[in-house]
């Protein structure tokens, strides 16, 4: 993909070495609080990222100053093709959290989907607990389609019985 240039942010497709910062943050265990998966080791980031290069699914959004990735957008691209659509995600290091980052990189890329890729639709889920999700997608023009209960589980009790969660759907057309 295209390297995007934001006031802060330089969001691109990922490079080999970007498994160190990428590993500083999903090593946490807070950062799986609405995510499935758990913290991952150094090689499994290492070997995250090589699979990441290859491939627009993963970008990583970096400090413009600094060089540092801080997090990477999701950017998924439907099927069929034809539907013209991508799915948005988001996960950044909590580090840089609060800062607008997310919100400067998402709409950085949704403007990008809409005038360079001429996508009809961009969609995005959210636990409806993750509050600065939601925030962010509704910041960046995005409307809540939808609210689906008990939609899926990343997690089962002691006993082995799924922890549904809800989920928000969020949608933005190319002309809204
Ligand atoms: C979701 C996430 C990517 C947001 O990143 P970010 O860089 O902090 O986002 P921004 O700073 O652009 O915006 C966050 C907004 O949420 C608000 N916010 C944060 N925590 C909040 C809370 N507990 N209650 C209410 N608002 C909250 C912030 O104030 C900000 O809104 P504002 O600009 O109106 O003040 C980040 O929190 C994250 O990585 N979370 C863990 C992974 C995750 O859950 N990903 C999303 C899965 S759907």
């Amino acid at each position: 993909m295209k390297k995007l240039i934001t006031p802060n942010l330089e969001i691109r497709n990922h490079i080999p070495s970007d498994w160190k910062d990428l590993h500083e943050y999903l090593s946490l265990p807070e950062i799986y609080k609405f995510e499935p998966g758990g913290p991952i080791s150094v090689s499994e980031s290492r070997a995250l990222i090589k699979k990441r290069c290859n491939g627009d699914d993963f970008l990583a959004v970096k400090l413009r100053e600094s060089g540092k990735m801080i997090g990477h957008l999701y950017f998924h691209r439907i099927e069929p093709e034809r539907f013209l659509t991508w799915e948005l995600g988001f996960i950044f290091n909590p580090d840089y959290q609060n800062h607008g980052y997310c919100t400067e990189a998402s709409a950085a890329l949704v403007r990008y989907a809409f005038e360079a890729l001429d996508a009809h639709k961009i969609t995005a889920y959210c636990n409806p607990e993750n509050t600065s999700s939601w925030k962010v997608l509704e910041k960046i023009g995005m409307i809540r389609e939808g609210h689906f209960k008990k939609k899926g589980f990343f997690r089962t009790d002691p006993n082995g019985n799924p922890l549904w969660h809800d989920a928000y759907a969020y949608g933005m057309l190319k002309n809204s």
